[in-house]
């Protein structure tokens, strides 16, 4: 989803943006392009469809040591990803990049019939309305700027500069985030931290309203009623070898190998593996308010809605008296849902960015319900408008297709409801088999993926000439299948959907054909036999069918078997997820497909 870099300072403009791009690059887009200015008041506009590539090789034609620019990669909401399409749009003497959508730019395009556009985005209407308003120079251009933006409806992260004053940027946000970096005799802006690695670890995240004047050594926030903003500096706690392959192929190999690593700091400090007692800080919910609990509400979108799902299923299991409600978010936001009394809603979100569960977030809190978030990006937007919550701590996920913050997400979440278990009296003794499991699950993690990764280059390409997959799975490695049917098609594009295993009979089962493979995940336990019951069924019907199981009882003839090895039993379905993963990865490195940045998609989606 679309990037926005800036620069004011004493270095070269260019470079910074180019390499502010590309660290967002993962985020999905389909061109890019910067300006600059010249202390002269010179504008240098560079803009190319597809790749950075494509745009470093014409900024290589036309290189400038500008001091001050901005720069942007889009992901096209209004009209066809195009080099007139991209970012930076002009419009008189000034130059804006824009990440969301303006709601109302026809209307506002009709106030501006003397302007010339040259685009079909909604976008070069709020360039040319805050041109409208500074009139070539007659007015500032931050009164300019919030002049328009009290016209807009919609969302906004955005940054404007002016040839007549190449020593500040504007910035304003409403919606998409916008992140400014504290450097010394210079300021950086981005939309997302990973791109001021490296130049600065001060930052200042933007909230909605606010905008922002920066020059090389100011910062000055007020809100659009021009109340001045106390800017809060913070630390960034990335560091460049967390946005680094690290010797990988592709980010989305890496964050699969390093959840071993990732689970552990998602753990540090949480979970006392002697006693048993686990503690989050972040909710700061007291036992009473936790003892209260009788509803959980569990949002998300993708990855998150399907780690809310199955952290539900094992919620339930431990925790009396109380009921799960795991939603998506673009869905239940536009319901009428009544949220009962002593409810909690627990927001999922990697990005922590996304709209939908963002709006979600807002219409929960307006019902006056407590909101928790399990987040992977510290300062993010729903990181800070949650009324507490736990960070998940994975690290920078780059790859679009989430795989360490599923893992973690419901590891915390499950963690969350033992906090609940703990505070409603259930005996240490019943939590104890999750606590085991989850204390040891880091290592168990590693030992599959050891066990597994070799084979899995093999079996994905045994199936690469198939364009359906099903997914079945009963119980906790239900929602697990849902989950590797998301990798498998997001990254792949085969036609996979997940099924619960018991459902098949009741219709899917017709598609069995050769036209598809069976993905089964065949978890030992009480629905182990009814789930080889079903894998018969499947067979019946000439299905091609792989098994994922940690039983050693796996019997039947089917074309192939992964076996993991595990001491977990209450938690394998995880360890069968990293199974999917890697299926879904060679899979699609098999396929020569885009690994981490796939067709279509984007890494935070913050449009609706
Ligand atoms: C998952 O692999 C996808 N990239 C996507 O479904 C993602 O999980 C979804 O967009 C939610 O993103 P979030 O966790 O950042 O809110
Ligand atoms: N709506 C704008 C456009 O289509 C911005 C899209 C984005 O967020 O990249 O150009």
């Amino acid at each position: 989803m679309c990037g926005i870099v800036g620069y004011v300072g004493n270095k070269n403009a260019q470079d910074f943006l180019v390499s502010g791009l590309k660290r967002l690059e993962y985020r999905g887009y389909d061109s890019a392009g910067i300006v600059t200015v010249s202390k002269n008041g010179e504008a240098t506009l560079i803009r190319a469809k597809g790749k950075i590539v494509n745009l470093e090789e014409k900024i290589a034609k036309e290189k400038k040591d500008d001091k001050i620019g901005i720069g942007h990669t889009r992901w096209a909401t209004h009209g066809e990803p195009s080099e007139a399409n991209a970012h930076p749009h002009q419009a008189g003497s000034i130059y804006l990049v824009h990440n969301g959508i303006i709601e109302n730019y026809k209307d506002l395009k009709e106030t501006l019939k003397d302007f010339k556009f040259e685009s079909d985005t909604d976008s070069e209407v709020l360039a040319a309305l805050i041109d409208s308003f500074y009139d070539n120079g007659k007015h500032p251009l931050v009164n300019a700027v919030v002049q328009a933006l009290k016209l807009v409806k919609g969302t906004y992260g955005i940054a404007v500069i002016s040839k007549n004053n190449p020593e500040e940027i504007i910035v304003a946000r409403a919606g998409s985030p916008l992140v400014i970096g504290v450097g010394k005799d210079e300021t950086f802006l981005a939309s997302d931290a990973s791109a001021l690695v490296g130049h600065t670890k001060r930052a200042i995240y933007l909230n909605d309203g606010e905008v922002a004047r920066l020059t090389k050594d100011s910062i000055e926030i007020k809100t659009l009623n021009a109340e001045p903003v106390s800017a809060k500096v913070e630390e960034i706690e990335t560091n460049l070898a967390a946005i680094q392959k690290g010797g990988y192929d592709h980010f989305l190999l890496k964050e699969i190998m390093e959840q071993p690593e990732s689970l552990v700091e998602t753990l540090r400090g949480r979970i006392n593996a002697e006693t048993g007692v686990v503690k989050l800080g972040g909710p700061g919910l007291t036992d009473t308010e936790l003892r209260k609990i009788k509803h959980l509400i569990i949002v998300g979108c993708g990855t998150a809605y399907h780690a809310g799902l199955l952290a539900g299923y094992y919620i339930e299991q431990f925790t009396p008296e109380i009921t799960i409600e795991t939603v998506i978010a673009s869905e239940y936001r536009y319901r009428q849902a009544y949220i009962p009394e002593d409810s909690i809603a627990l927001i999922v979100s990697q990005s922590g960015e996304t709209a939908d569960t963002l709006a979600c977030l807002r219409e929960i809190k307006k019902q006056g319900v407590k909101t928790i978030g399990i987040v992977n990006a510290i300062g993010s937007t729903i990181a800070r408008e949650v009324d507490g919550g736990t960070y998940v701590h994975v690290g920078p996920e780059i790859s679009v297709a989430s795989t360490k913050a599923f893992t973690s997400q419901v590891i915390a979440m499950v963690m969350f409801g033992i906090t609940i278990a703990q505070a409603k009296g259930v005996r240490a003794g019943a939590l104890k088999p999750y606590v085991d499991e989850i204390v040891k699950m880091p290592e168990e993690i590693r030992a599959v993926l050891n066990e597994v990764n070799d084979s899995m280059k093999t079996v994905a390409g045994n199936y690469k000439k198939y364009e359906h997959a099903i997914y079945l799975g009963r119980g906790t490695a239900y929602p697990t299948a849902m989950e590797g049917a998301l990798k498998l098609k997001e990254v792949s594009y085969i036609d996979a959907n997940a099924y619960a295993f018991g459902e098949l009979k009741h219709g899917p089962l017709a598609l069995v054909d050769d036209r598809f493979f069976e993905m089964v995940l065949l978890p030992e336990g009480e629905l182990y036999e009814k789930a080889v019951s079903n894998v018969q069924e499947v067979l019946a019907r000439g299905g091609h069918v792989v098994i994922i199981t940690n039983s050693d009882e796996f019997d039947l003839e089917v074309e192939n078997v992964v076996k993991i090895t595990t001491s977990l039993k209450l938690f394998a379905p995880i360890l069968m997820n990293l199974v999917s993963q890697l299926f879904a990865y060679y899979m699609t490195v098999a396929k020569g497909y885009n690994v981490d940045q796939p067709r279509n998609l984007a890494k935070s989606v913050t449009v609706e």
